[in-house]
């Protein structure tokens, strides 16, 4: 008999309206958490007030906030954020649009398995501006990368890519949204996939099985 599927648990990280988020938690309520392989178990922020942690409210889920000016250093931040997540037991951590570098101390409990997604087509444009740097360089496509984090900024290993023509009316705001829509698609797809296949990284490859 096929053992039964059992879905595995997220802990959503958000630092904005949370749009990549909702995406998540639609699919999960549409295909069912079995079926879609991971259920979210919880959604943190690294500030109180946003749309991203309503959302998750709205649909009955715990959060947290882990601010940095609550705390005396960077480090004891980043050890407070990797607590408050380890709490939840997660299988995956994903930051949506989480705007804070990690620490040593949350790497070494989560490396391996925080997916992040990126504005841009790593590794062109990495940073906290990749869609005005790269409507800035002239790029005539750019696009959105969900990676696995390591210790640099935007630099871990590539999971999926999906690509956006640039038009030359767009500005930052618009482009940004046209990039957004081929991101929660391809994140949704992503995390389902690492959840129900499994996965394994070799050097820069991501192998999903
Ligand atoms: C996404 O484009 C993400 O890549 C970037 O910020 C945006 C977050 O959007 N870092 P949302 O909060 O999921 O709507």
């Amino acid at each position: 008999m096929a053992a039964k599927p059992v879905a595995k648990r997220l802990v959503v990280l958000v630092s904005g309206s949370g749009t990549n988020l909702q995406a998540l938690l639609d699919a999960i309520e549409t295909t069912g958490a079995e079926a879609y392989g991971a259920e979210i178990v919880a959604v943190g922020a690294d500030r109180a007030g946003i749309e991203g942690l309503a959302r998750a409210e709205r649909a009955g889920l715990p959060t947290f906030v882990c601010r940095v000016k609550d705390h005396g250093s960077r480090e004891e931040w980043d050890r407070a954020l990797a607590e408050a997540v380890a709490a939840y037991e997660p299988d995956l951590v994903v930051s949506a649009g989480f705007m804070k570098i990690v620490g040593k101390e949350f790497l070494a409990r989560f490396g391996g398995r925080f997916v992040n997604t990126h504005p841009a087509l790593l590794p062109s444009f990495p940073g906290a501006h990749g869609v005005r740097d790269a409507l800035a360089y002239g790029a005539r496509v750019t696009g959105c990368t969900v990676h696995f984090v390591d210790d640099g900024v935007d630099t871990g290993p590539i999971i999926a890519q999906g690509v956006v023509e640039i038009r030359d009316e767009d500005d930052e705001s618009a482009l940004h949204e046209r990039i957004k829509e081929v991101e929660r698609r391809l994140l949704v797809d992503v995390v389902g996939r690492l959840a129900r296949n499994g996965y394994r990284i070799e050097g820069r490859k991501v192998v999903i099985q």
